[in-house]
């Protein structure tokens, strides 16, 4: 049987594949007629976030059994098309949670601090010391807006470093927030009280534009760390409310067209800092959702349960 895996994956994720017998394929960087003529005879898809899996490749895949995503978010996939079409859609949700959990962390310093402009300056010569004053988490407010794996340990992280906690999750309970010494709030009070606002929610038709051009003036002054989905930020308002100094800055790993268009506002705003969706790319994460999410095309494929189906 083929196992497709159109995104990278570690090698011990396809080790263990060829190991139960499958034959793997790898094509990175299909889409459309491609993509349909590789996924039509495969038993199984493996993708990351670059792949989008659409009705269109769904309904060529006719013998496909699960769509595996070796990591947590889904969007790129449409799961009531997979539905339709009796295909299982798994992922991997534990195994690069502390590597986007600590990204966030280096993304609220290196925002705080000025510390990718600063470097960018001294590797052209100039000792720039006098021009970066930066802001100290230390006794400042963590806004957290999703407050689930990611957001609690970004949580216990950043309270360790002096921060005190508000969030916004209508999902969980005032007890749980509690036993991480987050308060609960509704989204105004988050964004009133937060200096640091971080959002680990799933893109979802609710999510989108969460953070928008009122939210920002609201928030006024601070920071937004966005580690999560493109889309839940909005992006030209959020260019704009840091180049008028509505708020101080803002560090984004994600963005709602991804790769990043040159012609981005984001590029334009000195105090806006961007990785290219690194906050996964970790060894040790990129091995656990490898292995975790072979493992479940695996069961799929021998009829046995799917853990994170
Ligand atoms: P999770 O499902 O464990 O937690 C999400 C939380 O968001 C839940 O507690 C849920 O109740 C809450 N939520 C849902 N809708 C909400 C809403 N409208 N308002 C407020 N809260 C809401 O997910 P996770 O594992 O913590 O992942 C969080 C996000 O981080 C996801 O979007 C995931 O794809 C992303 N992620 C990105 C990277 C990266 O490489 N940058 C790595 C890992 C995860
Ligand atoms: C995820 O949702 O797990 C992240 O987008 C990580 C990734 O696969 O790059």
């Amino acid at each position: 049987m083929k196992i497709l895996v159109t995104d990278p994956i570690a090698d011990a994720g396809l080790e263990r594949l060829r190991e139960a017998g499958y034959e793997v394929v790898t094509a990175y960087d299909v889409e459309g007629a491609e993509l349909r003529e590789e996924v039509r005879d495969a038993a199984g898809l493996i993708v990351r976030s670059g792949t989008e899996v659409t009705e269109d490749v769904l309904a060529a895949a006719g013998e496909l059994v699960i769509v595996g995503r070796a990591g947590i978010g889904v969007d790129n996939i449409d799961i009531d098309a997979a539905t339709d079409h009796g295909v299982i859609v798994a992922n991997a949700p534990e195994g690069n949670v502390r590597a986007a959990a600590e990204h966030t962390v280096a993304m609220a310093f290196a925002v705080a601090r000025s510390i990718p402009q600063a470097h960018a300056r001294l590797r052209t010569g100039e000792w720039a010391k006098g021009e970066y004053l930066g802001t100290e988490v230390n006794d400042k407010t963590l806004g957290i807006v999703g407050l689930g794996r990611v957001g609690q340990e970004v949580a216990r992280r950043l309270s360790a470093l002096g921060m005190d906690l508000v969030a916004y999750d209508p999902y969980i309970s005032a007890e749980r927030a509690d036993q991480l010494g987050a308060e609960l709030a509704d989204l105004e009070e988050v964004l009133d009280r937060a200096d640091f606002l971080t959002v680990h929610t799933p893109l979802t038709p609710e999510t989108a534009n969460l953070i928008g051009e009122e939210e920002l003036r609201r928030l006024g002054g601070g920071y937004v760390i966005n580690c999560a989905r493109g889309g839940i930020v909005d992006e030209d308002a959020l260019a704009a409310a840091v180049e008028e100094g509505v708020i101080a800055g803002a560090a984004l790993d994600v963005f709602a067209a991804e790769p990043l268009s040159e012609d981005s506002p984001l590029l334009d705003v000195d105090d806006v800092i961007l990785t290219p969706h690194l906050g996964a790319s970790t060894e040790a994460a990129q091995e656990n959702v490898a292995t975790s999410i072979a493992d479940q095309v695996i069961a799929a494929l021998n009829d046995e349960p799917v853990l994170n189906a």
